[in-house]
């Protein structure tokens, strides 16, 4: 019966490139939803080693080195393998059989336009010399999220473009095929927005060095949010202070329970006599206090790597049904040969 119920839910899915270890940036984006999702949804959480490849393609061994590093982020932040099937994407072919058949029904400057691409394009530096599988990215997410026949996508802002090419890939396909054979899906995107960095100048991001990792150790939380971007304007405590831009507040916004008090203290740094530490001493209380569960439920699961690559092993073996029978259906739905009926 508990297994029927749970067949009718909405299904969910979502995923990371395993290129380093998971970051506040990622439980705002889209963690926090999906640890609330798992319950009321059927969740797949897919660690996306091979688009990780797309922009590491001279480091595979970063990629497989981070697969069981994402796991272990997964887990120690509340994902529950009983609830959500998390699952690596490079050991489920039909997701790239499923690439292969819709890259025929994208083209090249559809892709050249997608705005999270251009972006990522100018961000790595790629300049004319873009990876072709980074260009087509985009098309094996659609395979990705198609593949669990997925309808609620939680992302960061950045990738709602690319769940808006997933869209008119799936909408080709029916076209093609003349009837519904995948469902549309629709992007979660948090309504604090992107988080910035502690340098409040770009997203937090590992290799640009502004992030705070789910792992960090109280030190490094201290450090963080010492160097954090306040408002050079506010030189002494009397001063007035700016709180748009200051990303002491942006990031209390993002995580404080007690919104009243975050007002409260707003107020009092506009007004004048509130020194940048009180307030960056809140904050590290508070996100000490978000940490310190995630940092040590991760080092109780580290000592067992086996059991973790337990977790995304049957989870993958799970998804591969479950992909394989997505590929048939389309595969029918398009009339592509197969042995048995022709
Ligand atoms: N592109 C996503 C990111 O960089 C990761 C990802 C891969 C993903 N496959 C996905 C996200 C499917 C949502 C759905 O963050």
């Amino acid at each position: 019966m508990q297994q029927t119920l749970r067949q009718d839910r909405p299904i969910v899915l979502t995923g990371d490139r395993p290129t380093g270890a998971l970051h506040l940036g990622h439980y705002i984006g889209t963690l926090r939803s999906r640890i609330a999702l798992q319950h009321t949804h059927r969740q797949y959480v897919l660690i996306a080693d091979a688009q990780g490849l797309t922009d590491h393609a001279s480091d595979p061994e970063r990629i497989r080195r981070n697969i069981i590093e994402v796991a272990l982020d997964y887990l120690a932040v509340g994902i529950e393998p009983t609830q959500t099937t998390i699952c690596v994407q490079s050991a489920l072919p039909a997701l790239s059989e499923l690439t292969l058949l819709y890259l025929n029904y994208v083209t090249v400057a559809r892709l050249e336009r997608n705005p999270t691409i251009k972006d990522e394009i100018q961000a790595r530096g790629f300049g004319r010399d873009i990876p072709a599988g980074f260009l087509c990215y985009p098309v094996a997410q659609a395979a990705d999220i198609t593949g669990f026949k997925a309808t609620i996508v939680p992302v960061g802002d950045d990738q709602v473009p690319i769940i808006e090419q997933t869209n008119e890939i799936v909408r080709r396909i029916c076209r093609q095929a003349g009837r519904d054979v995948l469902p549309e899906a629709k992007a979660v995107v948090p309504a604090i927005g992107r988080l910035p960095g502690v340098d409040g100048v770009a997203k937090m991001s590992k290799s640009l060095g502004n992030a705070i990792c789910l792992s960090a150790s109280s030190e490094e939380i201290k450090q963080a949010v010492c160097r954090m971007y306040t408002d050079p304007n506010h030189l002494k405590v009397s001063d007035p202070g700016r709180v748009e831009g200051n990303v002491v507040f942006t990031y209390l916004d993002a995580f404080d329970e007690d919104k009243e008090a975050v007002e409260d203290l707003k107020t009092h740094y506009r007004r004048g006599g509130l020194g940048d530490t009180t307030v960056k001493k809140r904050l590290e209380f508070v996100l000490e206090a978000l940490i310190a569960p995630i940092r040590e439920r991760r080092a109780v699961l580290a000592r067992h790597p086996d059991d973790v690559l337990e977790v995304i092993r049957s989870g993958t073996a799970a998804s591969r049904a479950v992909t394989q029978a997505t590929l048939d259906d389309v595969r029918d739905a398009l009339g592509l040969f197969t042995f048995g009926r022709n």
